[in-house]
């Protein structure tokens, strides 16, 4: 077995070079994690170091342990995922506890997992409960009709929903349980991880006011197509509010 044989490393990095070619990761913008299945963990097990010092983790997360998942780097580029997974990807793995961790593999030039690992790990406890192990992805970046938006509608997830429902009859059907919203919080805070796994609870998709957008998906193609149709919905939004006057009449052509 080599490296190259892993198709869950391949089909990450894939997914993080087609995100990275939509523009919605300006340099180290955005952040992902896969949470491996276990014959997944035990092919790729010839790839770990077992002497990997464990480290503490902010937070408890009992329901994922003895997990193993690929997570970006912190500050590392998704344009470059694909031709350096070994520097720019780990796969890490959840103590017994669930309140340590350990790099197995990957960071090869150093570095630590995303600084949005919080939120990543607590999503992921949230959504392998309520869909009974079904969600393995998490997914997170900075797309700009999105982020645009979230200045001007209210935090509202119903006016989000609503508005971006409206945009095109796919959007009631790729996400039917609407949008979460939450207020702006400090990138990479404990407590905006654990704003958005609540409503992870509920939603797919979480809308991070003035920051980007957190979404969750069983595949990389479910979690990569719900991005894309949050973001293009919103992009025909940006459109047709910039088509009308401070008034609300609509612009004329001369
Ligand atoms: P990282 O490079 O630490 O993943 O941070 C990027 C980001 O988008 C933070 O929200
Ligand atoms: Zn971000």
């Amino acid at each position: 077995m080599k490296k190259e044989d892993l198709k869950f490393i391949k089909d990450f990095a894939e997914m993080a070079y087609e995100a990275y070619l939509m523009g919605w990761h300006e340099r180290n913008g955005g952040n992902m994690s896969y949470r491996m299945e276990e014959s997944e963990a035990e092919n790729a097990s010839f790839l770990y170091d077992e002497n990997a010092p464990w480290q503490k983790l902010d937070i408890s997360v009992p329901g994922l342990a003895n997990e193993y998942f690929l997570v970006t780097g912190s500050g590392k580029y998704f344009k470059n995922m694909i031709k350096d997974p070994e520097d720019t990807l780990c796969i890490l793995q959840i103590s017994e506890k669930g309140d340590s961790f350990r790099i197995l593999w990957g960071l090869c030039n150093g570095g630590r997992p995303t600084s949005e690992l919080a939120s990543h790990l607590l999503n992921h406890e949230v959504k392998k409960r309520v869909t009974n192990g079904r969600y393995r992805i998490m997914y997170h970046a900075h797309p700009e009709n999105v982020i645009a938006l979230s200045f001007v509608l209210p935090c509202d997830e119903k006016v989000f929903t609503q508005k971006l429902w409206e945009m095109m009859p796919e959007c009631p059907l790729t996400f039917p349980e609407g949008l979460g919203v939450v207020p702006f919080m400090e990138a990479g805070s404990i407590e905006l991880g654990r704003a958005t796994s609540e409503k992870m609870k509920d939603y797919n998709a979480v809308v991070w006011t003035h920051h980007g957008l957190f979404v969750s998906g069983d595949t990389f193609d479910e979690a990569f197509g719900l991005f894309h149709t949050v973001e293009k919905a919103s992009s025909i939004l940006v459109k047709v509010m910039s088509m009308y006057h401070g008034d609300g009449s609509l612009l004329q052509l001369m």
